[in-house]
C-alpha cells in the first residue's frame, strides 16, 4: 500500500494568515502541520508516500520532507494546482499508485490516541486481505461541518452525507480513507458537486454500494483534532503542547517514528538528531530509547 497526502487547496477560512503561506506549513505548537497527517500513514507502516499542493507550495515541501530517504522512506510530489476536491487526488496519483493500494490522508487531520498505530495497521490489512475500503467514524459535536454518516436500525451504515443540514447522526467522517485500487476507477466516474469539487464522499459512497464500505468508530480513547479554523488552530495546539508537556512524549514526530516503525536503524536515527539544530525538539530525541 501507498499514501497520498492532501496538501492543497485555497486555505480560505485561515485568511489572512494563510494568504503568502500554505496552510500545512503552519505551526501545531512544535511542528509544521503537514507532519501530523504525515505520520499517519506512516504509522500504519507506509514508506512511499506522494504529497499533492500547488507548484508554489510544493518548492516548501521538498525542503521540509525532502526525498523521505532520511526517514527510510520515498516522498515524491504532484500539483495540484486548482483545488478541485480531495477524490482529484487520486486521479492526480494514478501513475505513483500504479495499481497499488492507497491510504488517502488529509493534510489538515490531526489524529492521537491509544494504539493508534495498530488500528490503522488492522484497516491496512483489511483492505490488503478482502478489498474494499475502510473509514473512521468519530463522534463530535459539530457534525454539519463534515461527510456525516447514516446508520440503519440495526447499526449499519448506509451513506454518507457531506455537510448535511440535518445531520442523520453524529459520527463524521475524518479524513483518513483505506482504498483498494479500484478507488481510481471509481474517482474517474464521479462527477463534480455542486461546489464543483470532486467529493470524497462520492467515492465512499459507491464502496458503500458495492458493499465494499467499512466504517470504524473511533471511540473515547482518541482524539480527532480540526485546525481548519483560527480558534481550532490554536486549539490543536495547545492540545499537543498539554499532552506533551504531560507525558514527555511527542505527538506525530516523523524522526521518532521512522525509528520505531523500523524504517531507520538507531545509528541512522542518532545521526539525524546530531544534525538538528539545538532545541528542545533535539533535547527531546537526544532521550529516544
Ligand atoms: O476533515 C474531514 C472532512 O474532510 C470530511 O469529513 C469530509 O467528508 C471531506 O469532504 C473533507 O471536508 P472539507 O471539504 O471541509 O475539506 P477541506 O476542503 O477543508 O479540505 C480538506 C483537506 O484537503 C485540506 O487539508 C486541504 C486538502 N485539499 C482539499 C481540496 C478540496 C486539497 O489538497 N485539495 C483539494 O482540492
Amino acid at each position: 500500500m501507498k499514501a497520498v497526502l492532501m496538501a492543497g487547496g485555497s486555505g480560505s477560512r485561515l485568511y489572512p494568515i494563510t494568504h503568502a503561506v500554505n496552510k500545512h506549513l503552519l505551526p501545531i505548537y512544535n511542528k509544521p502541520m503537514i507532519y501530523y497527517s504525515l505520520s499517519i500513514p506512516m504509522l500504519a507502516g507506509i514508506r512511499e508516500i506522494l504529497v499533492i499542493s500547488d507548484d508554489e507550495s510544493l518548492k516548501a515541501y521538498r525542503k521540509l520532507l525532502s526525498d523521505g530517504s532520511q526517514w527510510g522512506m520515498r516522498i515524491e510530489y504532484a500539483a495540484q494546482n486548482e483545488p478541485r476536491g480531495i477524490a482529484q487526488g487520486l486521479l492526480i496519483a494514478e501513475e505513483f499508485l500504479d495499481g497499488d493500494s492507497v491510504c488517502l490522508v488529509l493534510g489538515d487531520n490531526v489524529l492521537f490516541g491509544h494504539d493508534l498505530s495498530a488500528h490503522l495497521k488492522h484497516a491496512r490489512e483489511i483492505v490488503e486481505s478482502d478489498g474494499g475500503a475502510v473509514v473512521f467514524g468519530y463522534y463530535v459535536n459539530d457534525p454539519e461541518r463534515y461527510g456525516v454518516v447514516e446508520f440503519d436500525d440495526a447499526g449499519k451504515p448506509v451513506r454518507i452525507i457531506e455537510k448535511p443540514k440535518t445531520p442523520p447522526s453524529n459520527y463524521a467522517v475524518i479524513g483518513v480513507y483505506f482504498y483498494d485500487a479500484d478507488a481510481v476507477n471509481i474517482a474517474k466516474q464521479i462527477k463534480p458537486s455542486w461546489r464543483n469539487e470532486l467529493e470524497i464522499t462520492d467515492v465512499n459512497n459507491e464502496y458503500m454500494a458495492r458493499k465494499k464500505l467499512n466504517v470504524i468508530k473511533l471511540g473515547r480513547g482518541f482524539a480527532w483534532l480540526d485546525t481548519g479554523t483560527y480558534d481550532s488552530l490554536l486549539e490543536a495546539g495547545m492540545f499537543v503542547k498539554t499532552v506533551e508537556d504531560r507525558m514527555g512524549l511527542m505527538i506525530s514526530a516523523p524522526e521518532e517514528i521512522a525509528y520505531r516503525e523500523g524504517f531507520i536503524t538507531y545509528q541512522e536515527f542518532q545521526n539525524l538528531v546530531d544534525g538538528m539544530k539545538d532545541t528542545k525538539y533535539k533535547r527531546y530525541m537526544r532521550n529516544v530509547k
